[in-house]
């Protein structure tokens, strides 16, 4: 007879968390947000750990070579999709690995014969104070000076000066060539006490700035994920098929850390795609696999070798796996079982194997639930695919901004090889995923930021200042469905929802 489980399938709106006991120290600004990634012995450090709890989903619509620098400079990983040709995965690796972090380009440009007034109101604009002047305005011709705010003087210069008139001109300027390492640039930047240096091509034209703030860049983004020669560190997809090929082109690429990206990880497939890479490179290439769901699934992966192991079938927004199959688990039983099963496999070897909650995180407190569950991180889809760093268009949809993202079940996708049916297209005729918008919501700094002040806000009012100490003491409650009404603004007419408002005195 078919095996039942006794609980029911939550998801993590049915989970509130209890506040317990905060002490003065419980400070957002004393919470560490450091997790391992992979899996590590009892006692002994992880090779590699995130700076914060995030990583982005394996996705066309989200991960691409530009939102791995933008992901790895807040301290998270993207896992950059495995949908595409060996190549052109491999080449954007190439492209994270070879970006040279510190050499900007500038966002606050200038033409010879703008104004002071132009000047004034760039730098309210951008709150930037060094501009570049190129022969185009753009930043990108030929350099013919800077201008800082040593070169004006509001309360002696009229608005309509002109900026060739008092920029420092170029013969005047120290620059250095295109090749020049971000070391070799910091080195002149003190050697010749200057604030910034201008990196140009052999026809003069700018190419970057470096910024004296941003020497150590380090300093500006504490938590930026760097290998050890200081490159952006990134993971990469891949699938149970093509391993052979594609693995070794990702390894030469510089990845940091692979992950088998299938929508169903309890098979053989994964199992041989382990055990090929075991085969070929031991220990030092790192592979995370999935998705499971239960105890079994986790233990499967574990004693097959997989360094981080990820949860979740059919709960990704776009996802439409447990209409089309009837196979899934609500996202929230799903990772307190699998850590559980974690905790215990722990126990019992020593070894303690990370686990990452996949797909169906909607607001910022499920991210904070995933982790009080258990999780040692959370894999995002919807959530990444909202911001300007995302390689998907932007559109308007009935006077709205919107992003497009689509599932890799999609047909649009067509990444049937996420589907571990051992190398069988045939009979995969049906989608398991949408193709749809979501609503564009700017920078992904900005919104990681306020997103990760809320999780260590939680974390505090529950005693915890780690990510483990969380795990620990959590406090979490099934809610009930009337108390999940109680839990909005209810009762009241919220006036941003309605604006049509007339005024009787
Ligand atoms: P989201 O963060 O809720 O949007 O979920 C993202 C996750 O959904 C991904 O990391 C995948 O695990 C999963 N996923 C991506 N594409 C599909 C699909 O087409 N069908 C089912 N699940 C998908």
């Amino acid at each position: 007879m078919a095996y039942i489980f006794e609980e029911p399938s939550r998801t993590f709106n049915a989970y509130l968390l209890v506040p317990g006991y905060s002490s003065s120290e419980n400070r957002p600004e004393n919470v560490s947000l450091k997790t391992p990634l992979v899996k590590f012995k009892k006692g002994e450090e992880p090779a590699i750990s995130l700076n914060i709890p995030m990583v982005s989903a394996i996705m066309q619509a989200v991960s691409d070579d530009g939102m791995s620098v933008a992901l790895a400079t807040e301290g998270g990983m993207s896992f950059i999709y495995g949908s595409q040709t060996i190549e052109d995965e491999a080449a954007m690796v190439a492209r994270v690995k070879d970006y040279k972090a510190g050499f900007v380009t500038s966002d606050s440009n200038l033409s010879p014969d703008m104004t002071l007034a132009d000047v004034v109101a760039l730098k309210e604009q951008t709150g930037h104070s060094t501009m570049p002047v190129t022969s185009d305005g753009t930043g990108h011709g030929k350099l013919l000076g800077v201008v800082t705010e040593r070169d004006y003087r509001l309360s002696r210069m009229s608005m309509d000066e002109i900026v060739r008139d008092f920029m420092t001109p170029r013969e005047k300027l120290i620059v250095a060539p295109a090749d020049t390492t971000l070391k070799k640039a910091n080195d002149i930047i003190w050697d010749n006490k200057l604030n910034s240096l201008p990196i140009v091509d052999e026809n003069d034209n700018l190419v970057y700035m470096v910024f004296r703030k941003d020497y150590d860049s380090h300093k500006s983004n504490p938590n930026e994920m760097l290998d050890a020669h200081k490159r952006y560190m990134v993971g990469a997809g891949i699938n149970t098929r093509d391993y052979a090929e594609r693995v070794p082109a990702l390894v030469e690429a510089g990845v940091d850390c692979l992950c088998i990206d299938s929508s169903e990880g309890f098979s053989e497939w994964q199992a041989l795609t382990l055990k090929w890479i075991r085969d070929h490179y031991g220990d030092s290439v790192k592979v995370g696999a999935g998705n499971v769901v239960d105890r079994d699934g986790f233990r499967f992966l574990a004693e097959a070798g997989a360094d981080f192991i990820k949860i979740g079938i059919g709960g990704g927004s776009i996802c439409i796996t447990r209409e089309q199959k009837g196979i899934g688990r609500g996202q929230a039983t799903a990772t307190i079982e699998v850590a559980k099963a974690r905790d215990e496999y722990f126990e019992e070897t020593g070894i303690y194997i990370p686990i990452c909650s996949d797909g169906g995180i909607v607001y910022d407190t499920h991210i904070t639930l995933a982790l009080a569950m258990g999780a040692d991180f959370v894999m995002l889809g919807r959530y990444f695919a909202r911001f300007d760093e995302a390689p998907n268009n932007r559109v308007m949809v009935n006077g709205s901004y919107m992003k497009e993202y689509w599932g890799e079940g999609s047909a649009r996708a067509r990444n049937w090889q996420r589907y571990d049916l051992g190398g069988q297209k045939k009979g995969m005729t049906f989608e398991e995923g949408v193709d749809s918008y979501v609503p564009y919501a700017g920078s992904l700094k900005d919104n990681v930021n306020v997103t990760l002040s809320k999780v260590k806000s939680t974390m505090c009012n529950c005693g915890a200042l780690t990510i483990p100490e969380f795990q620990d003491k959590a406090k979490l409650t099934v809610v009930s469905a009337t108390s999940i009404v109680e839990g909005g603004a209810h009762d009241v007419l919220q006036k941003d929802k309605n604006p049509y408002v007339t005024n009787v005195g």
